[in-house]
């Protein structure tokens, strides 16, 4: 007992990001005991609570490194995919005085799972991943492209190939439809230079789920698997958007299931990331389609998801600081998930009109009274008054544990009720389909 306390490792930890998910990761941090200090970067006024916010961007490496340089920092923790797909990670390990700070994150070869739909698409054919059939077309393949959609039956899935804020993709009913859509993508540069290749891939039909691993490029843990919320609409209707709402554990994956995504997708991944000699040590996202009980991966994440992140965190127990550690030595052989057996629902409280426009600095009332569920600021700031204000389209995540869904569903609208500021949204059904939900098979 003495020996590990005297040898207890102690670190200053810089988490980069700002919305819920960076508000959430901040709050697990932050329990830990082996947390000296919490910096984040650029941070919102929940991750306020549990650091100190520093006014610097995800994307400024230059000023990341005089921060952690500055303040001693011996660890990053990368929420979002854009300081992952502009290579930090490369960009600390090529210079001396910081090579040896952990990140959280993969390589920028590694962050191609996510900001390249082709080179996912490749590293999945490569390495036995079932995932949807598809071709890859540039501007000069247009004719192929034309000729590959008549071959195939709709609709069509059509994505640009780079990030695109979660936008990029386009399912379309009929051919004619796939081919004006491919002509805005690579002719007019719809989504830029994301647009200028473009996979299109057959349909799946099925049920979705995320699933995620935290891996030390070896090693894996599986954390808790989450069932997220797009559309703005209840009943899956209107606009598609950061993420509205989540469940955790997602009923339908059960033991059969769960097996054969362990053995069909995570482990041929974990190896291609080997073979392939990817630097990775991070976390990665699958997003699933299960198609009558066989899963297919739709796309690679190489960070957490949001509003996931949300639902899954408050049911980890482990200590994520540790369990960091042990990602960066190598050692994760030697860590053990503990998963809460409790359900958790989150619900995003969004500003009115979004995800089309919107306005911001209305102040936030009520949620200091929430004394059943947990709150993470996404888009807040606090007022030079002291007062918290609304900040962007998604607000605030609220989420309940409880030992069923009806129970957690049942406490998180009671709360949400207390929460008030001008124009607040929220979807009323968030984890509904699954109430009754009959396993597949
Ligand atoms: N092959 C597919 N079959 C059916 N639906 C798909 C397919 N690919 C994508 N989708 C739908 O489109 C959504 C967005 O696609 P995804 O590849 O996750 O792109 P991104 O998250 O980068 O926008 C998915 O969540 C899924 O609902
Ligand atoms: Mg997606």
């Amino acid at each position: 007992m003495f020996a590990s306390v005297l040898f207890q490792v102690i670190m200053n930890i810089l988490l980069l990001g700002s919305g819920g998910r960076e508000c959430a990761l901040a709050w697990k941090l932050s329990q830990s005991s082996h947390l000296h200090n919490l910096w984040i970067a650029p941070g919102n006024a929940g991750t306020a609570q549990y650091g100190s916010n520093v006014a610097i961007p995800e994307n400024d490496f230059e000023a990341i490194r005089q921060l952690v340089i500055d303040n001693d920092i011996n660890m990053i923790v990368v929420g979002p995919e854009a300081p992952l797909a502009a290579g930090i990670v490369d960009f600390f390990k090529k210079e001396p005085a910081i090579s040896h700070i952990g990140i959280i994150g993969p390589s920028e070869h590694g962050a191609m799972l996510e900001s390249s739909k082709d080179f996912a698409k490749g590293f999945m054919l490569r390495n036995n991943i079932p995932t949807a059939g598809y071709k890859t077309f540039t501007i000069a393949d247009i004719p192929a492209a034309h000729d590959f959609i008549d071959s195939m039956h709709p609709p069509y899935v059509l994505k640009a190939d780079g990030l695109a804020q979660g936008k990029g993709v386009v399912i379309c009913d009929n051919a004619d439809e796939a081919k004006q859509t491919l002509a805005e993508m690579l002719k007019n540069k719809k989504f830029g230079k994301a647009s200028e290749r473009v996979v299109i891939e057959e349909f799946l039909r099925g049920i979705e789920l995320s699933i995620f691993v935290l891996t030390d490029g070896v090693n894996y843990l599986l954390l808790p698997a989450a069932k997220d919320y797009k559309r703005i609409g209840d009943d899956d209707t209107g606009l598609n958007t950061g993420g509205m709402g989540a469940v955790s554990p997602v009923n339908f994956a059960d033991e059969v299931f769960m097996k054969k995504v362990e053995e069909r997708i995570l482990k041929p991944t974990i190896l291609g990331i080997q073979k392939e000699n990817i630097d990775y040590k991070g976390f990665i996202f699958f997003g699933l389609m299960n198609c009558n009980g066989d899963p297919y991966v739709i796309e690679y994440n190489v960070r957490l998801g949001d509003p996931e992140t949300e639902a899954i965190i408050p049911r980890i127990e482990n200590d994520f600081v540790e369990m960091f550690q042990k990602t960066l030595s190598g050692k994760l052989h030697e860590a053990r998930i503990e998963i809460s057996e409790k359900y958790a629902v989150t619900v995003i409280l969004a500003s009115g009109g979004y995800p089309g426009d919107y306005e911001k600095g209305f102040e936030i009332n009520g949620f200091e009274k929430i004394k059943e569920a947990l709150i993470f600021h996404a888009g807040t700031k606090k007022s030079d008054a002291g007062s918290i204000l609304t900040n962007g389209g998604r607000v605030m995540a609220v989420t309940a544990l409880g030992e069923t869904l009806e129970l957690c569903r049942e406490y998180v609208y009671n709360e949400i009720e207390k929460i008030h500021f001008q124009g607040v949204y929220y979807r009323k059904d968030i984890g509904k389909d699954l109430l009754h939900f009959q396993p597949l098979e």
